[in-house]
């Protein structure tokens, strides 16, 4: 495909929105054609899947069923949107993709689907695409959370399932991610996220330009 894919990863409360904004604005003023979007929820029939996963009671489903249903938004989101932007040449941003199944749903890391499974699924949904980049935010989850319930404090619509996982859960998130860089490291660039937005973008600005050239 003509276009690049981009994508932004990490825990809860590491400014990936921030950072998605900022490096569209960079590289849309550097002449890219740029579309920005997120997971879950990319599309219109995604917003609606998001609101099952990510609103209300933590145990309406089990691991399994939402892990699908991360991998039906998935694929809605690549078929609609993600791919005819690629063909058309557009740098594609997202604000989390597969890693974060990965991460957040896989037996070891936070909850009780088996990799085997995931990686079924991906393929089902996805293939053998892979993101161009992916950018793996990190910080302590800790201060991650603080920043995510203060961020939540001004939202009509609560979205705190997964802010509301005990601490361990969040440290296995954590290095989960780092795991998952460590696996793939041409594909992935572990970035601080415990300083200034400015610095933070700079480093990732910095990270697209030497691996994509852009
Ligand atoms: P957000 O924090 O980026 O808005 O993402 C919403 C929540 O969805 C976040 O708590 C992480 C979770 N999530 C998963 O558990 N698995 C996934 O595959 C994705 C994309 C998100």
């Amino acid at each position: 495909m003509a276009g690049r894919f981009i994508t932004l990863e990490g825990g809860e409360g590491t400014g990936k929105s921030t950072q998605v904004k900022l490096l569209a604005e960079y590289l849309s003023a550097k002449g890219c054609e740029v579309l920005t979007t997120r997971e879950p929820g990319g599309t219109e029939l995604g917003a609606e899947i998001r609101k099952l996963l990510v609103c209300g009671d933590t145990n309406k489903m089990d691991a399994t069923a939402e892990a699908l249903l991360y991998f039906a938004d998935r694929h809605i989101h690549l078929s609609q949107k993600i791919w005819p932007a690629l063909e058309n040449g557009k740098v594609v941003i997202s604000d989390r993709f597969a890693d974060s199944t990965f991460a957040y749903q896989c037996y070891g890391y936070g909850q009780r689907v088996k990799r085997e499974v995931l990686e079924q699924l991906y393929m089902i949904a996805a293939g053998d695409f892979r993101p161009d980049l992916t950018i793996i935010l990190d910080i302590d989850p800790r201060i991650g959370l603080e920043r995510s319930f203060a961020k939540a404090q001004g939202e009509a619509v609560k979205e705190l399932r997964f802010e509301n996982q005990e601490l361990r859960f969040h440290e296995n998130l954590r290095q989960g991610f780092k795991e998952i860089a460590a696996l793939e490291p041409q594909r992935c660039a572990v970035v601080d996220a415990n300083r200034d937005i400015e610095v933070i973008h700079r480093d990732i600005a910095h990270i697209v330009h030497e691996r994509l050239g852009l």
